[in-house]
């Protein structure tokens, strides 16, 4: 009995890590290359417009999907199962929806990259990863608890679910609007203004929740803070779902204040800003988790205000783009660095973390990168200080030396051998 654990637990370990690997090369080459190009050359030009909007749509969604999602599907499968004591699901689901996923995300970039038959592959590519998306859901959604799973739900359950659903609609539209592209335009891009409101779900309301969902249940524990406030929990999803909905329905001041509010809850149910009572479990990172943990959520907060800046500004691309990459660099990429090292050595078969020190030079670097990226592109694009353009190159190039140093820290730590044997039945609660 223990030996099947066993054996079961090192096959979902050799699983995340295919899907960890293969997000890391997202994020590397099709996404943080493309981002840095594209950035080189709107500040080259000194223009926004300079680069085709099919250029920067492949960086996002390799990031968003070839990176992120990667990761949270890998981390879904290997954990999700556990964490509610669910029955295991077969194995060869995961394989397949990583086979599909792959191939859908990988087709999405080079049809929009070199725009080779990509009427007929960006539909094919959005299939694929949608077909993907439902072998996921029904693998870990639909399996009946196992004897001794907890009866009710806890609230970080709600959140995951919330967030799933994102994926979901973002998935959904994808397929929708590649459709329309493929039938009605004439390049694969999505309309400007159909781009943007479909950021909005794939980021706030597919993203942001899932790093709520797993926070609420991982930072009480990884930093010793106080027990989570449940009912502050919900409502920040409640009010963060209305913000997206008003989003897309283009209200977006009324949504940047309904995100902006639910953030906020966010923060205080999780009660990141109040003294821990237990002191954080680092043994295994760099001390400084809980300090880059805090800063991700300012983060989180200086987006949403941005984004309430930016819907009362008639010309704002450059408070729009701040606001994003506020989320998505200085939130989501900063928490994925932080509790990504402290998690998934441990769930790739009990490994540790090869450099702390590592860690912290990469954190530094990424929320130094992010700063300069904010502030500079406000005051470039915006036309507030022309100098700024010559900054936008240089927080390009800190951040891509931050992601490659992640990439290179969780490469060497799965390359060296495991400390221990893995228990499966101590992996989940360490
Ligand atoms: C080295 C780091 C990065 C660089 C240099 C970079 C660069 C860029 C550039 C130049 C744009 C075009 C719009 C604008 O000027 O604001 C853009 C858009 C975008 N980026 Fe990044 N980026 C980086 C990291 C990231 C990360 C980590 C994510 C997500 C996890 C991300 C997601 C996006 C998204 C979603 C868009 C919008 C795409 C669209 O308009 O459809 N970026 N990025």
């Amino acid at each position: 009995m223990m030996d099947r654990a066993v054996a079961r637990e090192k096959a979902l370990s050799v699983m995340l890590r295919a899907y960890i690997f293969t997000g890391l090369v997202f994020m590397l080459l099709p996404g943080t290359m493309l981002g840095v190009w594209n950035l080189i050359k709107i500040s080259s030009r000194e223009a926004a417009e300079s680069v085709s909007p099919a250029w920067i749509q492949a960086h996002g969604h390799a990031q968003l999907f070839g990176w992120v999602a990667t990761f949270i599907l890998g981390i879904g499968f290997y954990s999700i199962p556990k964490l509610r004591k669910l029955s295991p699901f077969a194995l060869w689901e995961g394989w397949l929806c990583w086979a599909l996923w792959v191939v859908g995300v990988t087709t999405r970039w080079l049809c929009t990259v070199y725009p080779w038959e990509w009427r007929v592959l960006m539909p094919l590519s959005a299939s694929l990863e949608l077909a993907a998306f439902l072998i996921f859901f029904q693998a870990v959604g639909s399996h009946r608890p196992s004897r001794g799973a907890p009866k009710a739900w806890e609230s970080w359950i709600f959140v995951v679910i919330a967030a799933t659903l994102g994926l979901f609609a973002s998935l959904g539209l994808n397929l929708g609007a590649s459709i329309q592209v493929a039938l009605h335009a004439a390049s694969p891009a999505f309309p400007h203004e159909f781009d943007q409101r479909y950021l909005i779900v794939s980021t706030w309301g597919f993203l942001v929740p899932m790093v709520w969902g797993f926070s609420a249940r991982w930072l009480p524990v990884f930093m010793g803070l106080r027990p989570l406030r449940n009912a502050f929990l919900l409502a920040a999803v409640g009010l963060n779902t209305a913000g997206v909905v008003m989003g897309f329905f283009e209200h977006f001041t009324v949504a940047g204040v309904l995100l902006l509010g639910g953030a906020v809850l966010a923060v205080v149910s999780i009660r990141l800003f109040e003294p821990s009572v237990k002191p954080a479990r680092t043994t295994t990172i760099h001390e400084s988790f809980p300090v880059f943990i805090r800063i991700a959520y300012g983060w989180l907060l200086t987006a949403a205000a941005l984004g309430i800046w930016a819907s009362r500004v008639r010309e704002a691309q450059g408070i729009w783009g701040a606001s994003r990459h506020a989320l998505t660099v200085g939130f989501i990429a900063a928490m994925v660095f932080c509790v990504g090292q402290r998690i998934l050595p441990a769930f790739c078969g009990m490994r540790t973390l090869w450099s702390a020190r590592l860690m912290l030079v990469m954190l530094v670097l990424l929320m130094t990168g992010c700063a300069l990226r904010v502030a500079s592109e406000i005051l470039a694009y915006q036309d507030f200080a022309p100098w700024a353009w010559k900054v936008l190159p240089v927080s390009a190039l800190i951040e891509l030396t931050a992601v490659t140093l992640f990439a290179i820290n969780l490469v060497v730590t799965f390359l060296r051998p495991a400390a221990v044997v893995p228990n499966p039945l101590t992996i989940m609660t360490e």
